[in-house]
């Protein structure tokens, strides 16, 4: 069996081809990164109109990649939501097509369930590592901070953020220190050789006693650091030093202390056995230091992405798909619609 992914619900336009087993054959990314750069973040238009031209050169590449044909392709999986519905639009009607007209079975696909299931996927073409219930998965990206419990058949929702997903704070943070977008990247290589003990953060909860996730009260504090002490012009990533690197750093840190703050809460409540990582932050060296320290010390299992997966890709959205289709069966999903909103379990 082989199966074609299709992403395109953000600014990343991606195509795979995968095997029956899980195991990676191409996964063609061309991100639209440097075009929204210039404007702090993704236009949603210019993101569509990318789509459209891109999608098919993307298409021809992974299918090259993967020396195979549409002939042999026997089932297409497309994200269906969440994410801009323009840029969703796109891939989703490029991938409803061609199994309509080729009379193979169309699947969509959560981006988020791409995403919570990423850590089982090898990037080194090896088969999909087994996915064993129960796990609990825990999605950090640019537009999504979740926390779920995965059984076969259904994921249960233990939190999620209430204003800005960690991604998207990484991104607020260093636009006002003048690093770019995105943010993830330059605050982790800088958090690396700065002291986060210098700028200790208070730990973000709510008074209700939720586990949900909180983080612009902290992006606030940051931005008001910077402000007192007149930072924020543009600056090269190799001249941050002194302060604001180590604000960056402490923010960073805080970041990470507040995931594993609801990582212990829900770990001494109901016992966590499997702990599955994902999206764009999961590819932050402290988070990920953090959480395998975190799983030895308790006797969980991490399971940690492959950096070249967690990002937004086509692989992922197939393999939820292929994961959706192996359990349900084949349905007639052509008149599916793009879901803007589309959290896990719902
Ligand atoms: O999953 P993703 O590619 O797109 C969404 O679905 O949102 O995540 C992108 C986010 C961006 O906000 C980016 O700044 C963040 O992931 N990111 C990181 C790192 N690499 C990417 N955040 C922290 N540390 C990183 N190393
Ligand atoms: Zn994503």
């Amino acid at each position: 069996m082989k199966l074609l992914g299709v992403e395109t619900s953000c600014d990343e336009t991606s195509v795979a081809v995968l095997d029956g087993d899980g195991r990676i054959l191409s996964n063609v990314v061309s991100s639209q990164m440097e075009m929204h750069a210039r404007y702090g973040g993704v236009v949603p238009e210019l993101a569509s109109r990318r789509h459209m031209e891109v999608l098919p050169l993307v298409l021809d590449e992974a299918l090259a990649l993967a020396a195979t044909t549409l002939d042999e392709i026997d089932l297409v999986v497309a994200t269906a939501g969440p994410g801009l519905i323009g840029a969703l639009l796109v891939g989703l009607s490029a991938a409803k097509a061609l199994a309509f007209a080729r009379g193979i079975p169309f699947q969509p696909a959560s981006h988020l369930e791409g995403h919570l299931y990423s850590p089982f996927l090898c990037a080194d073409g090896s088969a999909a590592r087994p996915v064993r219930y129960p796990f609990h998965g825990l999605v950090v990206s640019g537009g999504h901070s979740e926390l779920v419990r995965a059984q076969e058949g259904q994921i249960v929702p233990l939190a999620r953020a209430r204003d800005d997903a960690p991604g998207e704070a990484f991104d607020k943070v260093a636009r006002r220190a003048g690093l770019g977008y995105p943010g993830g990247p330059p605050i982790d290589r800088i958090a690396i050789r700065s002291d986060a003990s210098h700028f200790p953060f208070k730990v973000g909860r709510f008074n209700d006693g939720s586990l949900d996730f909180t983080f612009s009260g902290l992006k606030t504090q940051l931005v008001r650091e910077f402000e007192k002490r007149g930072l924020g012009a543009d600056v090269s990533e190799s001249d941050v030093a002194g302060e604001l690197a180590d604000l960056l750093a402490g923010f960073q840190r805080a970041v990470v202390e507040q995931l594993v703050d609801r990582l212990d809460r829900v770990h001494s409540a109901d016992g966590i056995e499997r702990l599955a990582l994902s999206g764009g932050v999961a590819a932050n060296s402290e988070l990920r230091d953090t959480l395998e320290r975190w799983g030895s010390e308790r006797g969980v299992e991490v399971l940690l992405p492959d950096r070249r997966l967690t990002g937004d890709n086509a692989a992922m959205v197939a393999f939820a798909g292929l994961l959706s289709f192996r359990r349900d069966g084949s349905r007639d999903f052509l008149a599916v619609n793009a879901r803007s909103r589309w959290p896990l379990g719902g």
